[in-house]
C-alpha cells in the first residue's frame, strides 16, 4: 500500500516556485529520505504533505486519504516533528511528554508507560524534572521528536530530527526509529546529512531547487552514480615513481611525509592486482593501503551539481 502519493505537487511564494511538480510514492513500513541542499525545498514540501500549507498546485494522498479535501483526517493518523524548535520553556521534560499525551487524548495508563519507555529511549531520565528552559538545545531536541511518540500513528514526519544532537544521541534516535519501523511506522525523514540516510533509509528522494533529481535505493544510487571506488596506497618517501605507474589508470602522487598514490577506478580489483605486482618487483614496500566506495555523500554532491549546471544552461 501507498502511505503517501503526491503527483505534480508545487507550491510558490508569490512568482518563485520553490516545489516545482515533484512526485512522490512512498510504501507503507518504510524510511523514505528526502535529502537536498539548505534551501531546495524539503521543508515546504513536508509542510504540503502534512497539510500545514496548501499546495499551489498538484494533488497529495496520504494513507488513501485526500489531504486537500479531509486535512484534518490526515493530522489524526500522522506525527509530525517540524524544523522549528518547539517547546515550552516552564514545563519539566516530563511534564512535556505527557501533556502532550493529553493533547492526543491517550489514556492515563498508556500516557504513564509512553513517557517513561520514552524518558529512558531517549536518554532522558535524568534531566526528567528539569525545565526545558534550562536544559540544553539538544536535549530539547529529544524532547521535541520524542513526545510525538506519545501517541499512535501510522506514518510519521521528521524534518531535519538529528540537528543539534551529539553522535550518540543521534545514533540512539535512528535506532529507535528504526524499531518502531519494524514495528510497522512509515516514515519520512529529511535530512542533508547524507551518512544518516545511509544507515537509515530504505529509499531516498534528491531534491534540488523545487525538483526531484533522484529517487532510488542508496544501493541503486551508488551503483548509478559511483561504481568508482578510490585505491590510496602510502609507500615511504620515495624518488621519482610515476614512470613504473604507467598504464595502471588514472592516478596522482602527492608527496607529503610519504608518498600517496590515488587511482579512481570502476575497474578496482584489477587495477589493485596489477599495481600490487608492479609495487613488488620494483622492490617498493607498502606502508598503508586502502580501497574505499565512492560514497553517498559524493554522489549527492556530484547529482546536485550536474543538475544546477543543467538548469543554468536550459535557463540561457
Ligand atoms: N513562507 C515563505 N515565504 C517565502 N519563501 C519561502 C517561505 N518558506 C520557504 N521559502 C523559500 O523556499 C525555498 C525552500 O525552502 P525550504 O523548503 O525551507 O528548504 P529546505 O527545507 O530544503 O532547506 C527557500 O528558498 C526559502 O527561502
Ligand atoms: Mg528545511
Amino acid at each position: 500500500m501507498l502511505c503517501i502519493e503526491a503527483k505534480s505537487l508545487s507550491r510558490s511564494y508569490g512568482n518563485v516556485t520553490v516545489v516545482d511538480g515533484i512526485d512522490l510514492s512512498v510504501e507503507s513500513g518504510k524510511i523514505f529520505g528526502f535529502l537536498g541542499p539548505n534551501g531546495a525545498g524539503k521543508t515546504t514540501t513536508m509542510k504540503l504533505l502534512t497539510t500545514l500549507i496548501p499546495p499551489s498546485s498538484g494533488s497529495i494522498t496520504i494513507l488513501g486519504i485526500d489531504a486537500s479535501r479531509h486535512p484534518l483526517d490526515v493530522r489524526k493518523k500522522i506525527g509530525v516533528v517540524l524544523q522549528q524548535p518547539s517547546y515550552e520553556p516552564t514545563l519539566t521534560v516530563e511534564k512535556s511528554l505527557e501533556k502532550y499525551g493529553m493533547m492526543w487524548d491517550v489514556d492515563t495508563k498508556s500516557r504513564c508507560d509512553r513517557a517513561e519507555e520514552l524518558l529512558t529511549a531517549f536518554d532522558l531520565q535524568d534531566i526528567r524534572k528539569k525545565k526545558n528552559d534550562d536544559i540544553s538545545i539538544g536535549q530539547r531536541r529529544r524532547v521535541q521528536v520524542a513526545r510525538e511518540f506519545m501517541h499512535d500513528m501510522d506514518l510519521l514526519f521528521l524534518d531535519e530530527p538529528t540537528a543539534g544532537l551529539d553522535p550518540s544521541a543521534r545514533r540512539g534516535l535512528l535506532d529507535y526509529i528504526k524499531g518502531k519501523v519494524r514495528d510497522g511506522l512509515t516514515i519520512f525523514f529529511t535530512t542533508h546529512i547524507l551518512e544518516e540516510a545511509e544507515y537509515l533509509c530504505d529509499e531516498i528522494a534528491i531534491i534540488n531547487r523545487g525538483k526531484i533529481i533522484a529517487v532510488d535505493t542508496p544501493d541503486e544510487l551508488k551503483n548509478k552514480f559511483g561504481r568508482e571506488k578510490t585505491i590510496k596506497i602510502r609507500i615511504g618517501p620515495m624518488q621519482e615513481i610515476s614512470g613504473i605507474l604507467q598504464g595502471v589508470g588514472n592516478y596522482e602522487v602527492v608527496h607529503d611525509e610519504g608518498t600517496v598514490i590515488t587511482i579512481y577506478s570502476a575497474d578496482s580489483e584489477q587495477v589493485l592486482v596489477k599495481i600490487l605486482q608492479v609495487l613488488q618487483s620494483n622492490n617498493i614496500p607498502i606502508e598503508d593501503l586502502s580501497v574505499v566506495p565512492t560514497s553517498l555523500e559524493e554522489i549527492f554532491l556530484t547529482v546536485v551539481r550536474n543538475s544546477n549546471a543543467s538548469n543554468i544552461s536550459s535557463s540561457k
